[in-house]
C-alpha cells in the first residue's frame, strides 16, 4: 500500500519524507489557498521533495480549459499528476491526457458507476472521497469497497486512492480491502504512529535500564 499525504505544507511533507513512508503528495485548491504560496511554485517545491506522484488540480470546468490548465501543470516536473473533476468535459480531457501521456487523477468521485468511468477514460488514479460520504450519512467505506471489487473484477489499471481521510481506521479499513493507496492529512499519519502500550513500554525500558546502571555502578 502506498502512503500519499493530503498536503500543499511544506514542512509536513519535509517530515514525511525523512520518515522514508511517503510516496507521493495531493492537493487540491482548497490545501493550496490554505497556505497562500504561488500554485505552480509549490507544485515544484513539492515535486522536488517528493520524487513521486504530486496531485496538481485545475481550476477550469470546460474540456478546452482542463486540457490547457492540464499541459501547462504537467510541464513543471515529471511527477506532476493533473487532477481533474469527475464531469463529462473532465472524463472526456482524461482520455485525452492520458493518449498524450499525461498522468491524472479524476477527482471528487463519490460513487462506483464514476468510478467506472474514470477508468474507462484512461485515468492514472480515482480518488473516491471516504469522509465527504460518511459526513452526509452514506457508508464512503461501502463505496469503496465496491469500486475496488469493480476494478479487480476487470483488471483496470487505474489506481485507487483513498481520499478525505478523516482517521487511521479509515487507513486500516482501505488497507484491509487491498485498496492501492491512501492519501491522508498529515495529523493521520501521526496518529499511526501512536500507541498507548508503546509509550508505557519504552517507560519501562528506560526505568529498568536506570535502574540496571545504577546497580553496575556499585
Ligand atoms: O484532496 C481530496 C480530499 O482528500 C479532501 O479531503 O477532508 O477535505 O474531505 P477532505
Amino acid at each position: 500500500m502506498k502512503i500519499f499525504l493530503d498536503t500543499a505544507n511544506l514542512e509536513e511533507i519535509k517530515k514525511g519524507v525523512e520518515w522514508g513512508i511517503v510516496d507521493g503528495v495531493t492537493t487540491n485548491p482548497t490545501l493550496v489557498a490554505k497556505e497562500g504560496a504561488d500554485f505552480k511554485q509549490r507544485v515544484k517545491e513539492i515535486c522536488d521533495l517528493v520524487k513521486g506522484p504530486v496531485s496538481a488540480e485545475v481550476i477550469a470546468l470546460d474540456y478546452e480549459g482542463m486540457v490547457k490548465e492540464a499541459r501547462e501543470l504537467a510541464s513543471i516536473s515529471e511527477y506532476v499528476v493533473v487532477k481533474i473533476p469527475m464531469t463529462p468535459d473532465g472524463i472526456k480531457a482524461v482520455k485525452t491526457l492520458s493518449r498524450e501521456g499525461i498522468k491524472t487523477n479524476v477527482t471528487l468521485v463519490f460513487s462506483p458507476a464514476q468510478a467506472i468511468l474514470a477508468a474507462k477514460a484512461g485515468a492514472t488514479y480515482v480518488s473516491p472521497f471516504v469522509g465527504r460520504m460518511d459526513d452526509i450519512s452514506n457508508d464512503g467505506m461501502r463505496m469503496l469497497s465496491e469500486i475496488v471489487e469493480i476494478y479487480n473484477n476487470y483488471g483496470f489499471e487505474t489506481e485507487i486512492i483513498a481520499a478525505s481521510i478523516r482517521h487511521p481506521m479509515h487507513v486500516i479499513e482501505a488497507a484491509l480491502m487491498g485498496v492501492d493507496i491512501v492519501t491522508m492529512p498529515f495529523e493521520v499519519l501521526e496518529k499511526m504512529f501512536k500507541h498507548p502500550m508503546t509509550d508505557i513500554g519504552i517507560e519501562r525500558f528506560l526505568s529498568d535500564w536506570k535502574k540496571y546502571l545504577e546497580k553496575v555502578k556499585k
